[in-house]
């Protein structure tokens, strides 16, 4: 049947901000004073943890309480319920779009608060405070925002970057163990993708890198930043290079889901992921034995698991765990048809995204 065809052509759309300026501050006392000068009208959102850390006692006591809301901590409060509280809370003290929101703390927060800015009344303005070493060299940069949805990660989101953001690696001190090595997968991520030297940085300093020596961990999250800068300017909402970001994810979020949300920390799902997207490639010949061997010494050396099952669903006696991995990654979000894509590996710094077949998929997990 003939019918007629007219277009709307768009200008290109500003994402909230044309650019994202990096603050670097060698303490939080001196970081607390920048931030101080222009959130006098800001909603602040933070955790209960952080809330409660020493160095913020002061900056905090000096917010008026309704001005500050401080939701629980963890990955089972990323729901779009704790969304809408920090709208309700937005709307009860009469914000605008010319409004500051302002999150401190991890992922979790960085990610809820931006979404939240990103929705209300079309877009308010935004700062980020990333308080965990996985916040500052990945998370609060590039302008991801969402929540989880129904099980799966990050499932419901915006592309949406904050016009500043507060780093200071002394936050870092305080970090529980767990959090700390998590915040480390994703800089081996980095490294591998478009840093030699940052992998090389793992390797040498390792023992000063375990210890937080915060000389090292400012090195290591401005070489990140400066990596993750030149992806995101290319190719901000994901279209392609963007994509390698997503390195060992496919596998990582399909483990987290597979165990419940929050059962295991997201970089350690994410150093597995990396071990299994390093198999994949050898195993369909895009990378020599010696890459993946190189690779999983790596992850080894840092105490990672580059099991084909993971410990945790051995653990937990999870049943048919490959099937329930190949099921959760088709739930994901960088698949373009029926078919599940991966970040490959041709070697160090040489990436490629490939559909694979279930049974190649299958034969890398059992
Ligand atoms: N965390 C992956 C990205 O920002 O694209």
């Amino acid at each position: 049947m003939k019918h007629e065809t007219f277009d709307i052509h768009y200008p290109p759309i500003q994402l909230g901000c044309e650019k994202t300026s990096i603050l670097y501050f060698d303490t939080i006392q001196e970081l607390t004073e920048k931030l101080k000068e222009n959130t006098s009208n800001a909603l602040i959102v933070t955790d209960d943890v952080v809330f409660h850390l020493p160095s913020l006692k002061d900056f905090f006591a000096g917010i008026p309480t309704e001005t500050c809301l401080v939701l629980p901590a963890g990955e089972k409060y990323k729901t779009i319920e704790t969304v809408l509280s920090i709208l309700e809370r937005a709307m009860k003290l009469s914000l605008t779009r010319k409004s500051l929101f302002v999150g401190i703390g991890g992922g979790v927060i960085t990610d809820l608060l931006a979404f939240a800015a990103s929705i209300f009344k079309r877009g308010a303005r935004l700062e980020l405070v990333p308080t965990t070493l996985l916040a500052m060299v990945d998370a609060a940069i590039g302008g991801k925002t969402g929540c989880d949805f129904k099980g799966y990660k990050n499932s419901l989101g915006t592309f949406y970057p904050a016009s500043k953001l507060y780093i200071s690696p002394e936050f870092i001190q305080s970090q529980s163990e767990d959090e700390f090595r998590s915040g480390l997968a994703e800089v081996f991520k980095t490294g591998l993708l478009f840093s030699e030297k940052l992998v090389l940085l793992m390797q040498d300093e390792k023992d000063a890198l375990l210890n937080r020596d915060q000389r090292l961990l400012m090195n290591i999250i401005k070489r990140c930043a400066q990596a993750k800068a030149q992806v995101v300017e290319k190719d901000l909402t994901e279209k392609n290079i963007r994509m390698w970001l997503n390195l060992g994810h496919t596998f990582a979020h399909a483990l987290e889901t597979v165990l419940g949300l929050g059962t295991i920390s997201h970089g350690e799902a994410v150093a597995w992921g990396i071990s299994r997207a390093i198999a994949l490639s050898e195993s369909i010949g895009l990378c020599a034995a010696e890459y993946r061997e190189e690779v999983f010494s790596m992850l080894k050396a840092y105490n990672w698991s580059t099991d084909k099952i993971h410990p945790k669903c051995i653990e937990l006696k999870i049943e048919n765990c490959s099937e329930k991995l190949i099921e959760a990654m088709k739930q994901d979000k960088k698949n373009i048809d029926s078919n599940i894509s991966f970040v490959l590996q041709r070697g160090i710094n040489d990436s490629i995204i490939e559909k694979i077949s279930e049974d190649k998929i299958r034969s890398i997990l059992s």
